[in-house]
């Protein structure tokens, strides 16, 4: 049978019905805008605005923000049009599977691990340095770094990492909390979402009096602007690539925060469990991506304008810790907004992880039932109605990761994956239209073709303006997707069958 056999939508649908045997439908609109905040507001904007401030965007990192925001728009309405049409727990890989067929869906499931999967490990391995912070570095370096780590101490004593302990942990909580339940990890969830946008909000609000006029002049790096460079001489920031400075620069910032709006597609795998999926899918998609949009916004005027943006350049100032060091050393007397800051990090890798493990064992139970992988991964626990065994697999893959490998490895290939599934969707939306106009849409994406051109080749340029190593580690993957698919998911397929 063909490679590209098609998975009938009154099938899909049949069985997304089925509550008796599949997920419990118990999330409404305001939980599902929450989950799409937990899994978007993190790293992305509480480490890489300051990062594209001093490296690119200068104060114009707002612009950067709206440019990376309208390039998630037009995947965010695509994901919208699906997700209320197919209201099934797989995302991405049960959209195509509808439309291009089994072997372009395997393909993009086994993207979409790359971006959940290793998203997940990303950012707990973040946690664990945050944590480490917080603790005053007080967690030795052997059990809070990976065995390819190593340093050596002012002392001269040497230290090796054994592996990420603070990482694994956190993992094996959230694990935990997912099994027990979706709504259970909803209610902590919006607790957590709760917390971070409240701090953000404090920061903005407090921070606005704190905004000196000179350092948003000029807003964007201007051209000719010489290399920043450290004690030693050593050059740590140039600005004299195209992307560097001037509008260019905004471009090149709007690449860096990207990875902050990863996570509002997340809200696509809980279809399943959405009381009223065809109303509330496209308000939980849309709606987070708006409100974390016009917070990113403020965030980054705010940020460039209580601290010089060329002070996030430099390691001795607020290369790191960015948010912290600008309301330690410009805004006197608010040392606790400094480390409410760093709780509300705590609290925000927390919920990205928490709906990133949730949103790859929900893709995992899909593509289970349909028979691509092993049955394990689609057994519902007999009393809290969740993927259980797909969670505590999914820990052991995760948590090999986040204890084993450096974290910066895996943040670009998340960036790869979910770009990769944004493209194939807002293709899948224009294939859609065209083979099946009759099938009733809840919602509508606005001005197909042109939204979905737009989003596959805005989506398609961020993909090549990757580094070259992470191309190659993630055709590799690739690569091993589809031995994976010949050997096994091909005669396993039910579809077929
Ligand atoms: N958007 C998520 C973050 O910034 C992945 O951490």
């Amino acid at each position: 049978m063909s490679l590209f056999v098609k998975k009938p939508l009154d099938q899909i649908l049949a069985q997304a019905a089925d509550s008796e045997k599949g997920l419990k439908r118990t999330l409404g609109a305001g939980n599902l805008i929450a989950l799409g905040i937990g899994a978007i507001i993190g790293a992305g904007l509480f480490v890489r605005t300051a990062a594209a401030a001093g490296q690119a965007a200068g104060p114009g990192v707002t612009l950067s923000f709206i440019v990376a925001a309208i390039g998630c728009a037009f995947a965010g309405l695509c994901y919208a049009e699906f997700a209320s049409m197919i209201p099934i727990a797989g995302s991405a890989y049960a959209y195509s599977y509808v439309t291009m067929g089994e072997l372009v869906a395997w393909i993009i499931g086994w993207a979409l691990i790359m971006e959940y999967a290793l998203g997940a490990a990303t950012v707990s391995i973040a946690w664990s340095e945050y944590l480490n912070k917080l603790m005053g570095g007080s967690i030795p370096y052997e059990w809070c770094h990976s065995p390819f780590e190593s340093f050596t101490d002012s002392a001269g004593v040497y230290h090796q990492g054994i592996m990420n302990a603070p990482a694994l942990i956190i993992l094996l909580a959230l694990t935990l909390l997912l099994i027990k339940g979706t709504q259970e990890s909803a209610l902590v969830n919006a607790v957590i979402v709760f917390i971070k946008v409240a701090i953000v909000i404090l920061f903005i609000a407090i921070g606005w009096q704190f905004i000196r006029p000179e350092n948003h002049t000029p807003y964007l790096i201007p051209a000719g602007t010489p290399p920043i460079v450290d004690q030693a001489g050593k050059i740590i920031a140039d600005y004299s690539g195209w992307n560097k400075h001037g509008w260019g620069g905004v471009l090149g910032g709007a690449a860096i925060v990207f990875f902050a709006f990863i996570g509002f597609d997340a809200v696509s795998t809980a279809a399943q469990e959405a009381k009223n999926p065809k109303r509330d899918m496209p308000i939980g998609i849309l709606g987070s991506l708006v409100i974390c949009t016009i917070l990113y916004i403020l965030f980054g005027h705010v940020l460039t304008g209580v601290a010089p943006w060329t002070d996030f350049v430099d390691p001795e100032k607020g290369r790191e810790a960015s948010v912290a060091y600008a309301i330690s050393n410009y805004m006197t007397n608010y040392q606790w907004l400094a480390s409410a800051v760093t709780i509300a990090i705590l609290a925000g890798f927390s919920s990205v992880i928490l709906v990133m493990l949730m949103g790859q064992s929900r893709i995992f139970y899909t593509m289970s039932n349909d028979g691509l992988i092993p049955k394990a991964f689609g057994v519902l626990h007999p009393k809290f109605k969740t993927p259980y065994k797909a969670n505590w697999i999914l820990f052991l893959f995760v948590g090999a990761f986040a204890a084993f490998v450096p974290g910066h490895v895996a943040g670009d290939l998340t960036s790869f994956g979910t770009l990769f599934a944004f493209v194939l969707v807002s293709l899948g939306v224009w294939i859609l239209r065209v083979k099946s106009p009759e099938i009733e849409r809840p919602f509508k994406t606005p001005l197909v073709p042109v939204v979905c051109t737009l989003g596959a080749v805005i989506c398609t340029a961020m993909i090549v303006g990757l580094d070259m190593q992470t191309l190659k580690v993630a055709f590799l993957w690739m690569g091993l997707g589809l031995i994976v698919y010949f050997t096994y998911s091909r005669h396993h397929s039910k579809l077929k069958k």
